[in-house]
């Protein structure tokens, strides 16, 4: 993924952005001349979360991921607008919740993840989006039954099978037609959709015939149109040109006496993965501008899809060192997280800052004798380049190459930031690794939101 495009660090372990991941001091020692400085979730050092559920862990500040949303929200005020949070980027029925409490909607891509948002709140049905290139019979039916919202549809043989389960049920689809706008944006090829390029959506050129065509079935209702143009997209003009798009549409497909009642303008807010970002409220407030600037005067309900802008800062994974290694003068440190536990570095050649977790003169015992022994012989001590890489089997399982850290030893504990989205719900088995425990921080309090799985739970449903 480019640079660019990546972001944050430093800035979310810095005491200016409470309440999610801070470096709290803390005073060592009777005479307590020496000052650590430990990350912390919200009120708890990750220390002890390390200690009471071991590494590799997921861990999530429930009031980031509150107050992103809040700021989402809050940047759409002066429209009529539903967030349908995307559950793809962090599906833990714990997150939806929460979520879910706080009036948010949903997008949802399979019946698993309708499954989910149901099993959490049956009430949020009326606040669901369904997308996807694929929806399968069986999916659509469990949708219809559920009520969603509406059905985001990709191609026209997906209308005619929508009709054919609505029929069936004798119930009436709401739909939007997915439109591909034809628009680039500066993302990884892998999570860039808006072109003709690729499998998304129907051609916007074809898109009024379509219309016509579901509006003449009874068990069709046209409601919408619906555009997403890919993920992690930081510069607001390709979602300004895209809305254009949809909006001259929307007037056209009136034109054609079409109720069109919501534009889903889909997700896609990137996040800054190098360093701070911007303030999230203004960030969040200047894509607003872009998106429903086209569409002053149409009178519509918005539909917002974000996931990655609201959940990704709010998680870190824990991971501690397992060894230290040099091969012909190449360091490596070999933590006990991996890209089964988080791929997105060695997926996408995505960027994750790495902090240590606690940072400071005198972490442990054999650091202060590392630093004695560096003082004694006159080496710099403080930083090091590394590879930080996992212990499967392959050369791309990696979270970091030839990166500057502070030095750490073995045992020490890492923090990999920036997780929330796209972390935990890309986890595998490979290596019949185990996936990592979640827990959600709130304030002082603690919760387990998904145990560690065991290794016979990885094979007991084979024979
Ligand atoms: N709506 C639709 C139709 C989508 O396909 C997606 C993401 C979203 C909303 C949410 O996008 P967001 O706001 O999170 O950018 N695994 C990749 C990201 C894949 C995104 C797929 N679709 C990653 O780790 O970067």
């Amino acid at each position: 993924m480019s640079r660019r495009n990546e972001l944050t660090g430093s800035a979310h372990i810095s005491s200016e952005r409470p309440p999610g991941f801070v470096l709290h001091e803390r005073r060592k020692g009777l005479l307590r001349r020496s000052v650590d400085s430990v990350l912390q979730c919200e009120s708890v050092p990750l220390t002890k979360l390390a200690e009471r559920y071991g590494t590799p862990l997921y861990i999530y500040s429930a009031t980031t991921i509150r107050e992103r949303f809040a700021a989402f929200d809050n940047a759409f005020r002066n429209v009529p607008h539903t967030i349908c949070y995307s559950v793809k980027a962090n599906s833990n029925l714990s997150i939806l919740r929460l979520l879910a409490r706080q009036g948010c909607g949903f997008d949802v891509v399979s019946g698993g993840e309708l499954e989910r948002v149901l099993a959490v709140d049956r009430r949020a049905a009326r606040k669901i989006v369904f997308s996807g290139v694929g929806k399968s019979r069986e999916e659509m039916t469990a949708a219809l039954k559920a009520g969603i919202l509406l059905f985001n549809v990709e191609s026209e043989s997906e209308l005619w099978t929508l009709a054919e389960c609505a029929a069936r049920l004798h119930k009436i689809a709401r739909i939007a037609l997915r439109v591909n706008p034809d628009v680039a944006a500066d993302t990884h090829p892998y999570i860039s959709t808006g072109l003709r390029k690729h499998k998304f959506g129907v051609p916007i050129s074809i898109a009024r015939t379509l219309y016509a065509k579901a509006s003449a079935t009874r068990y069709l209702k046209v409601a919408g149109v619906s555009v997403h143009i890919g993920s992690q997209i930081t510069d607001v003009a390709p979602f300004a040109e895209t809305v254009a798009r949809v909006a001259d549409l929307v007037r056209a497909l009136r034109a054609d006496g079409h109720q069109v009642v919501f534009v889903d303008t889909g997700g896609g807010l990137g996040i800054d993965y190098q360093k701070a970002g911007p303030n999230f409220a203004d960030y969040v407030a200047n894509y607003a501008r872009a998106v429903t600037n086209p569409l002053r005067g149409l009178n519509l309900h918005l539909l917002l899809e974000p996931g990655r802008a609201i959940v990704g800062p709010a998680g870190v994974l824990l991971t501690s060192v397992l060894y230290r290694k040099q091969n012909d003068g190449k360091k490596f440190l070999i933590v006990d997280a991996a890209m089964n536990d988080l791929i997105r570095p060695a997926l996408y050649g995505a960027h994750h800052e790495i902090v240590p977790v606690v940072q400071g003169d005198v972490q442990s015992e054999v650091r202060r004798e590392v630093q004695r022994e560096a003082r004694s012989k006159n080496l710099p001590v403080k930083k090091e380049i590394v590879d930080v890489v996992g212990p499967i089997c392959e050369s791309g399982d990696f979270f970091a190459r030839d990166r500057e850290l502070p030095r750490t030893e073995e045992g020490d504990l890492l923090a990999i930031l920036d997780v929330g989205a796209y972390g935990m719900v890309l986890a595998s088995n490979y290596n019949t690794r185990p996936r990592p425990a979640e827990v959600l921080v709130s304030g002082k309090s603690v919760k387990v939101i998904r145990r560690r799985e065991t290794v016979r739970e990885l094979y007991s449903s084979e024979l």
